[in-house]
C-alpha cells in the first residue's frame, strides 16, 4: 500500500477522520480523539512528502472494497459476522479499529462479533466462527488470532477473507505463507486481499487440485476491485468440482466382502466400488495405502510401546485421505476424524445352531397333543379303568390294551361291558390316528422347539456368546452386553467369518454357544460353507451399525462426497452393488476350495434324508408283513383247531 510503513497508520486515520467528518455521520473518531484539531492534521498530513493525493484516494478504495465484501459476500452468507484484527503494531491496531468502525456503521442488519489480536496479550474467545473478516499485517498476526484452533473440530467450510496489510515488498512472502497455512488447515474458502502501492485492490485465493499441480498452495488472482465491485462474481469459487486426476491416498485393509485386497496391487469389495466410483465422479486418482490391521493384543502393546501406527492415527496425522474397510461409525471415531453419511447399515444378528433346540426322545412323544388333551386323556383312561375295575373285578389291563388298538380275545357277555368297550374302543381309534399321523409329520418336517427371539433370551438360558474384540467392545456400550459381560468371548479377529467357524469347531466342546455377527456377512458364510440350515439366525437385531468412510478433521471432501453418497444411496447404486458382491463372494468361494467338498456334503445330507424316509417305509412294510403273517398264522391255527 504505502511506501513507509510507520507512518502509514496515522496517515490513513487522518484521512478517514477526514472523511467522515466531511460526510459527518458517525462521530466514533472524534469521540476517541477528543483533542484533535481535524483540519491541522490533515494539513500536515498533505503537506506530508511522503503521501500525495493520490494516496488518500487509494484509502479510501480499500475501505469500499471491504465494505463491498461485507455486503454483498457475507452477508449473503450468514446473518452473522466475526470481525478480527490482528496485529502486534499499535498504530495499524488503531487504524483496524477505524477501518472496522467505517464499516460497520454501514451494516446493520447482522450480528456482528469483533475481536483483536495483538500476539500474547489478545483475549481467546473460543466457538465457532463460521464467516470471518481477519485484518492482518503478517503471517504471524494470523496465528495469533489461533482462528485454526477454534474451527477445527467441525466438518463444514468456514469462510475466511483475509485483508493483509503490508509493504509491498512483504507482500508476496507473507501472501505465501497464509494461503499455504489455509491449505494445511483445510481452508477451502480463504481468499487474501492485498492493496499495492499502485492503487490496486486484488484478491488473491489458491486451487489445490490443479493440473500437474496438485495440492499445491499457488497464489492465483482470483478478483480485483474495479472502484465499484469486485469484476468476478463468485467471491469463494467452487473449487473440488473437478480434480485434475489429482492423487488421494486411501486406507484400507482387507475385509471381504466389503474390502478384498488381493496379492497384487489391485483391490475389490463393494466398498472399493463405492470409492471407484467416487473417483471416477471427482476425477481423483486412488494411491492405496494397505494396512495389516493389528490384533487387539499386538495394539495394545504397540499402544504402551508409543509407535502406534493404526488407522486412526494414520488418519488424525493426515498422512491419508480417507479410510475404508468395514470402519464403523462410533462416537468416539466421530469425535476424532470426520466421517461421511453411512452407506451400509449392518445389522448385527445373533447366530445359533438349531441343533440346540432340536426335541428331546421324550419331548418328541408328547409333542402332537397339547398338556391339556394329555391330561384329559388320562383323566378318560382312569375313569375307565376303574370302572372296570369296580364293575368286573379283574385287573384293569383290558382298557390299556383296547387303547393301545389291541384286539378284544372274547366278546363280553354282559351288555354293559359291551357298551363300554364299543365306546372306549371307537373313542380311541381316531385318537390313534391322529397321534401317529401327527408325530410322523411332525419327524419328517424336523420341527423344533420354539426358537429365541432375541439375544436376551439366549443369555437368560446359559448360552455363550462370541464375537470379534471390536465387536464386543462397541456392544458394552448396550446395558445389555454390559450386564452379562462374563458371558462374552471376544475373538482376537477382525473377521466375522472367524467367529463363525470357531462356533462350529467349538459345536462338541459342550457348552452352548452363539455367535453375534454382520448379517450380510452371516448369510453369505453360511451359505459359503453350506450351513444354512444347520444354523438359526435370529429375527431380532442385536445392533446395527453405521459403515463409513472416515476422513481427516475438517477436511476438504466432506460436502463433496456427502452428496455423492446421498446422490448414489437415493438412487439404488449402493445397494445394487452391496447385493451383487454378497452374491459374488458366495459364487467365487463355491468355486474356490470348497467346490467338491461342499458338493459332497449336500449329496450326503440329501442322502441322509432319503435313507431316513427309506428306513421309515422299510419299518412300516415289514411290521404290516409280520402283522399279516401273524393273521394268518392265526387264521390256519383256528381253522386246525377247529377241524379237530
Ligand atoms: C456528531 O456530534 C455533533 C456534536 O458533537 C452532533 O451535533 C451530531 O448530531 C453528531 N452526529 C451524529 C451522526 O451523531
Ligand atoms: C485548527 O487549525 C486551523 C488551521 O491550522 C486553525 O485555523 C483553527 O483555528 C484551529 N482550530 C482550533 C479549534 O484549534
Ligand atoms: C497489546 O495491547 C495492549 C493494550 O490493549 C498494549 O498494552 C500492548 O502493548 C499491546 N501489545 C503489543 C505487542 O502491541
Ligand atoms: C480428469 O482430469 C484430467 C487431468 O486434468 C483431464 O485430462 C480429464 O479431462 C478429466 N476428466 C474429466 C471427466 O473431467
Ligand atoms: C516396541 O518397542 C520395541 C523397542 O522399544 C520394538 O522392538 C518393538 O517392535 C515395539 N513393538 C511394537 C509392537 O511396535
Ligand atoms: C491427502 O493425503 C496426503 C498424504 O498422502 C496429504 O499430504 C494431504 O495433505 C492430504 N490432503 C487432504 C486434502 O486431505
Ligand atoms: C472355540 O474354538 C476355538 C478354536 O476354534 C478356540 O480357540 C476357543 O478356545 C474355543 N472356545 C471355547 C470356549 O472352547
Amino acid at each position: 500500500m504505502i511506501n513507509s510503513a510507520p507512518l502509514s497508520a496515522s496517515q490513513i486515520m487522518v484521512l478517514l477522520l477526514a472523511q467522515l467528518s466531511a460526510q459527518s455521520s458517525c462521530n466514533l473518531s472524534r469521540k476517541q480523539t477528543p483533542m484533535m484539531n481535524v483540519s491541522e492534521i490533515y494539513a500536515s498530513y498533505l503537506e506530508s512528502t511522503l503521501i500525495g493525493v493520490q494516496r488518500e484516494e487509494a484509502n479510501l478504495y480499500v475501505v469500499r472494497a471491504l465494505r463491498h465484501v461485507i455486503q454483498d459476500v457475507f452477508a449473503q452468507l450468514s446473518p452473522t459476522l466475526m470481525i478480527m484484527a490482528a496485529t502486534r503494531s499499535s498504530m495499524l491496531d488503531t487504524w483496524f479499529q477505524h477501518v472496522i468502525g467505517v464499516l460497520l456503521s454501514t451494516w446493520s442488519d447482522g450480528t456482528v462479533q469483533m475481536l483483536r489480536a495483538n500476539g500474547t496479550q489478545s483475549v481467546h474467545v473460543p466457538g465457532r466462527k463460521y464467516c470471518n473478516l481477519l485484518l492482518v499485517d503478517s503471517y504471524e498476526s494470523l496465528l495469533d488470532t489461533r482462528i485454526a484452533e477454534d474451527n477445527a473440530g467441525y466438518d463444514d467450510h468456514e469462510y475466511y477473507f483475509i485483508f493483509l496489510q503490508t509493504r509491498d515488498q512483504y507482500i508476496e512472502r507473507e501472501r505465501q505463507l497464509i494461503l499455504e497455512y489455509c491449505l494445511a488447515h483445510y481452508w477451502l474458502n480463504c481468499n487474501v486481499m492485498v492493496q499495492t502501492a499502485q492503487v490496486e485492490v486484488l484478491v488473491y485465493s489458491y486451487y489445490p487440485y490443479q493440473e500437474q499441480r496438485c495440492q499445491l498452495a499457488e497464489a492465483q488472482l482470483v478478483n480485483r476491485f474495479d472502484g465499484q465491485r469486485m469484476i468476478n462474481a463468485p467471491m469463494f469459487p467452487n473449487k473440488l468440482r473437478q480434480l485434475s486426476q489429482c492423487p488421494l491416498t486411501l486406507l484400507l485393509w482387507h475385509m471381504p466382502p466389503y474390502v478384498e485386497l488381493s496379492p497384487g496391487r489391485t483391490a475389490g469389495g463393494f466398498e472399493m466400488q463405492l470409492v471407484q466410483h467416487l473417483a471416477q465422479r471427482l476425477n481423483f486418482s486412488l494411491v492405496l495405502h494397505k494396512l495389516h490391521l493389528l490384533r487387539v493384543d499386538q495394539y495394545k502393546l504397540a499402544m504402551a510401546n508409543g509407535s502406534i501406527n493404526g488407522p486412526i492415527e494414520l488418519i488424525m496425522q493426515q498422512r491419508v485421505n480417507m479410510s475404508i474397510g468395514y470402519f464403523r461409525k462410533t462416537a468416539r471415531r466421530d469425535q476424532l476424524m470426520t466421517s461421511t453419511p453411512a452407506h451400509y447399515y449392518a445389522p448385527l444378528v445373533a447366530v445359533v445352531e438349531s441343533d440346540n433346540f432340536r426335541f428331546g426322545r421324550l419331548a418328541w412323544l408328547t409333542f402332537p397333543f397339547q398338556w391339556p388333551v394329555w391330561q384329559t386323556l388320562l383323566a378318560a383312561l382312569l375313569l375307565h379303568w376303574s370302572v372296570y375295575v369296580w364293575h368286573w373285578r379283574r385287573l384293569g389291563l383290558q382298557v390299556v390294551e383296547l387303547l393301545l388298538g389291541v384286539a378284544v380275545p372274547r366278546l363280553p357277555r354282559c351288555w354293559l361291558q359291551r357298551l363300554v368297550y364299543a365306546h372306549w374302543l371307537l373313542g380311541s381309534i381316531p385318537l390313534r390316528i391322529i397321534y401317529q399321523s401327527l408325530l410322523f409329520h411332525f419327524m419328517r418336517l424336523q420341527l423344533f422347539e420354539t426358537l429365541p427371539s432375541s439375544f436376551e433370551q439366549l443369555l437368560s438360558s446359559n448360552f455363550r456368546a462370541f464375537c470379534t474384540s471390536n465387536t464386543l467392545q462397541m456392544l458394552r456400550e448396550m446395558p445389555q452386553v454390559d450386564c452379562h459381560y462374563d458371558s462374552f468371548t471376544g475373538f482376537t479377529t477382525s473377521y466375522d467369518q472367524n467367529v463363525l467357524d470357531a462356533l462350529q469347531h467349538n459345536r462338541s466342546i459342550g457348552r452352548r454357544s452363539f455367535a453375534i455377527a454382520g448379517l450380510d456377512v452371516t448369510k453369505a458364510h453360511l451359505r459359503d460353507t453350506g450351513q444354512e440350515e444347520n444354523y438359526h439366525i435370529l429375527t431380532q437385531y442385536v445392533n446395527v451399525q453405521q459403515v463409513v468412510i472416515y476422513m481427516p478433521k475438517h477436511t476438504y471432501f466432506y460436502s463433496e462426497f456427502t452428496n455423492l453418497i446421498r446422490r448414489l444411496d437415493a438412487s439404488g447404486f449402493i445397494d445394487f452393488w452391496r447385493r451383487a458382491t454378497f452374491a459374488e463372494s458366495v459364487h467365487r468361494n463355491q468355486r474356490r476350495e470348497n467346490n467338491e467338498e461342499e458338493l459332497q456334503q449336500q449329496e450326503h445330507r440329501r442322502r441322509i434324508h432319503e435313507t431316513q424316509l427309506t428306513a421309515i417305509y422299510g419299518v412300516m412294510g415289514s411290521l404290516y408283513a409280520i402283522a399279516a403273517l401273524i393273521f394268518c398264522l392265526e387264521l390256519l391255527i383256528h381253522r386246525l383247531f377247529n377241524k379237530t
